[in-house]
């Protein structure tokens, strides 16, 4: 292959190709010159389109081969195929020698400097009446009760009239209402999951639950919101079990000692609801003063805490339950109040501004 004699005897298609040959020799020669003076990647790109590119050099050849012999084309074509690789190993070797230096001058420059502190993540943390709710699940969870939920917007009929609280009965003026139409308000006492829970139930015993959630009364200051959290509790169970007033004390000391405190005692007073009969209201000791008497206290020692009582025979009856055969207990109380004196929160409507001044003192609780 290629051009052995040169001089006047070469004949014309050997002059040919060596001045093809000399031509891209010479071409491999300034390329190498040129790149040696390449010191970075855009440059060495310039130098690449310039030789091996749709109008470089070497391409050019390419295109002037329709000027040769059949005989003479393959000949040329393999010279400038292999300058071709040639001058592309060149390249790619120049360009992997680049990209080693680029790292290495970052790895040099980028020195991760492992004992500067660390950028503190922003958390959030579980709102404080959360923590209460969750709380109490867990107390009730753990005596057997299961938890279920019901509707914000309820009827009046389960707000109150199964509740032995028919139209016009006076006590319905102690709450309040945001009624939507004639017969549907937002709930003001989560006492309404207990007439669902019997009517859904339909005698099946025993019934033991709590339900806890957004209730609604139009009142607004230090200690009401006009939205605020309860919990409510019913166990009923057949006469023959016998759920009685001792039973209700026991779960109510359970639950309140477990909120607040091993050392908190409790006072049952009489009082009048119309869904039990008879009613209690419920006093815990101050857990501030220990019942010694403090601001928070109002000096009484005592802390109004829960309503209760036994359910009222006609709560039974209205919900499909025989109050010959079935008895049992129901209780209710805030859960705000619960969690402004466990953080001594002294406003109730901070719960609800979701102010992050206030919120943020919370998130340290989460790892205790
Ligand atoms: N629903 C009452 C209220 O909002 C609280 C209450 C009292 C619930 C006595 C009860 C109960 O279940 O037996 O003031």
């Amino acid at each position: 292959m290629g051009p052995k004699r040169t001089g006047p005897f070469a004949s014309a298609k050997e002059r040919n190709e060596i001045f093809m040959k000399e031509k891209i020799e010479q071409i491999k020669k300034e390329f190498v010159e040129e790149i040696k003076s390449i010191t970075d990647l855009k440059s060495l790109e310039d130098l690449r389109i310039k030789y091996l590119g749709k109008k470089g050099e070497l391409t050019a050849i390419l295109r002037g081969m329709k000027e040769l012999t059949a005989e003479e084309r393959p000949i040329v074509g393999g010279w400038v195929n292999e300058a071709k690789a040639a001058l592309e190993e060149l390249i790619n070797k120049k360009e992997a020698e680049f990209k080693r230096k680029e790292l290495n001058k970052k790895l040099e420059t980028e020195k991760v400097d492992i004992t500067l502190p660390g950028s503190k993540l922003k958390r959030g943390s579980i709102h404080p009446l959360n923590r209460v709710i969750e709380d109490i699940e867990d107390i009730f969870v753990s005596m057997g009760y299961d938890v279920v939920e019901g509707p914000e917007l309820e009827t009046d009929e389960f707000c109150f009239e199964r509740l032995n609280l028919p139209k016009g009965h006076p006590a319905r003026d102690m709450q309040d209402s945001f009624y939507i139409t004639d017969e549907h308000l937002l709930r003001t006492q989560t006492s309404a999951v207990q007439a669902r829970a019997m009517v859904a139930n339909k005698e099946k015993t025993p019934i033991r639950i709590i339900t806890l959630g957004k209730t609604y009364r139009r009142e607004d200051d230090a200690t009401h919101s006009h939205q605020f959290n309860q919990v409510e509790g019913l166990v009923i169970d057949k006469k023959e079990v016998n759920i009685s007033f001792a039973d209700l004390k026991g779960t109510l000391e359970v639950f309140m000692r477990k909120m607040l405190g091993e050392k908190t005692e409790l006072r049952f007073r009489p009082s009048y609801f119309p869904f039990t009969e008879p009613s209690y209201e419920v006093d815990v000791t101050c857990f501030k003063c220990g019942g010694k008497g403090c601001n928070l206290c109002k000096q009484t020692g005592w802390i109004e805490l829960l309503g209760s009582g036994m359910v009222h025979p006609n709560v039974l009856k209205m919900n499909g339950y025989d109050p010959e055969k079935y008895s049992g207990f129901a209780f209710g109380t805030g859960i705000d109040r619960l969690a402004m004196f466990r953080y001594g929160i002294t406003d109730m409507r901070y719960l609800y501004r979701n102010d992050v001044r206030f919120l943020n003192q919370f998130d340290r609780m989460d790892n205790e």
